[in-house]
């Protein structure tokens, strides 16, 4: 199956073997973009995300041939007019230990953001409890994604 996906704002064409390969295997194997991680493979941990038009979703739940005229955003594409305000924050608040989760924090936090520029703790913590870390990042997670709710009022 021959399909055109739009990452990043590029088009790209690909080749399925498997018609049901999920979005994520594209990403990572056949267009190189390896920040999304993958672990559950079953859309419970996060790892994976992406934004679709915008909106978070897991790369994993996803087919690949369902996306065409889709926008996918990755990582590599948040920052791609400069730092995003969630990265600012990332960095401020030293959030990542080892990293593997990060990528989808973080593209979580921006989607969630978009819709809730103005976000209380309680919005924060439940946005951001699909997203799971075992390297207990979630206390600089919330606190990042409240600085940069800040940062993106300061840059507008
Ligand atoms: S790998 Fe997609 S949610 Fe866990
Ligand atoms: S930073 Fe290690 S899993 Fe989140």
């Amino acid at each position: 199956m021959r399909l055109t996906l739009q990452v990043n704002g590029a088009k790209h064409e690909v080749v399925l073997d498997d018609p049901d390969t999920p979005l994520i295997f594209v990403l990572r194997e056949m267009l190189g973009l390896t920040g999304a991680k993958f672990a559950c493979l079953e859309g419970a941990c996060g790892a994976c995300t992406v934004h679709l038009d915008g909106a978070a979703a897991r790369a994993c739940m996803r087919r690949a041939r369902d996306l065409e005229g889709v926008a996918i955003t990755t990582i590599e594409g948040l920052g791609a007019s400069g730092l995003h305000p969630v990265q600012k924050a990332w960095i401020e608040e030293r959030v990542a230990q080892c990293g593997y989760c990060q990528a989808g924090q973080l593209m979580q936090a921006a989607a969630f953001l978009r819709r809730s520029p103005t976000p209380d703790a309680e919005a924060i913590a439940r946005a951001m409890s699909g997203n799971l870390c075992r390297c207990g990042t979630g206390p600089r997670i919330a606190k990042a994604v409240a600085r940069a709710a800040e940062i993106a009022k300061e840059d507008a």
